[in-house]
């Protein structure tokens, strides 16, 4: 299958995206975190997106649609692929369909605003792998540690509450608008973002399993 999952920053994208991802055996690709690892490593893509995701802005299209068409042409990506955090704006959405691209549905996580800043607050991440955590709501099995590969977790220098505020905004001018874009083409599948973390994996892994079948029925 070829999923995208969207929602506000905070929403649960990365935790969903991971929960679903292990269950289907498909790569996550997730622009965030490729943005992240490229800051980290000093290239030039990440000299180049650094000051955007310190703003909470978004990233030129220019630059993230090119690195999202060098991953999905990648051999990993064959068997499907769950997109996190693309597109991002009408512009990605079409340039996506441009390439060619066949998305097999989109979920849409909702979530209040107001709960945002309580779940980037309290979000720490791996560095190695990316897996996120939260003090109160997903806490690590040790203190600190990620459970997948134990490196040492963090808190991202863009969950501050200032920046958040600037990505929600960011979010409801540049990044809605998609959803309707997806709507229209009868692929979205919105999700309340508001319930316990397993609540939301469910739903969504039922909502995939009734599509995989529908899909099934339709080739016969
Ligand atoms: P990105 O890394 O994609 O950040 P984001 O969209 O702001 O979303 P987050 O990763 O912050 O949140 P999430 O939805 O993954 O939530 P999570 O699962 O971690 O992008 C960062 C920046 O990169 C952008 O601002 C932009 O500059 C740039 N960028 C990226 N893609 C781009 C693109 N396509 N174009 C241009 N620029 C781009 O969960 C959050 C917290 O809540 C965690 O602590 C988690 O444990 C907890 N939690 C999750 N679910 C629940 C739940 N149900 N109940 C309680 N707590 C929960
Ligand atoms: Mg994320």
């Amino acid at each position: 299958m070829n999923l995208i999952i969207m929602g506000a920053p905070g929403a649960g994208k990365g935790t969903q995206a991971q929960i679903i991802t292990d269950k289907l055996g498909i790569p996550a690709i997730s622009t965030g975190d490729i943005l992240r690892g490229a800051i980290k490593e000093g290239t030039e893509l990440g000299r180049a997106a650094r000051s955007y995701m310190d703003r909470g802005e978004l990233v030129p299209d220019d630059i993230v649609i090119g690195m999202v068409k060098q991953y999905l042409s990648s051999e990993r990506c064959k068997n499907g692929f769950l997109l996190d955090g693309f597109p991002r704006s009408i512009e990605q959405a079409e340039s996506l369909a441009r390439l060619g691209v066949k998305i097999d549905a989109v979920l849409a996580i909702e979530v209040d605003d107001e709960k945002i800043v309580e779940r980037m607050s309290g979000r720490r991440v791996c560095p190695g792998c990316g897996a996120s955590y939260h003090l109160k709501y997903n806490p690590p099995k040790t203190p600190g540690r990620c459970d997948r590969c134990s490196a040492e977790l963090y808190a991202r220098s863009d969950d501050n509450p200032e920046t958040v505020r600037t990505r929600l905004a960011t979010y409801h001018r540049q990044t809605e608008p998609v959803k309707k874009y997806y709507a229209g083409q009868g692929l979205l599948i919105t999700v309340d973002g508001n319930q316990a973390i397993e609540e939301i994996s469910k739903i969504i892994l039922d909502a995939l399993s009734r599509l995989g079948s529908k899909n099934d029925t339709d080739k016969k």
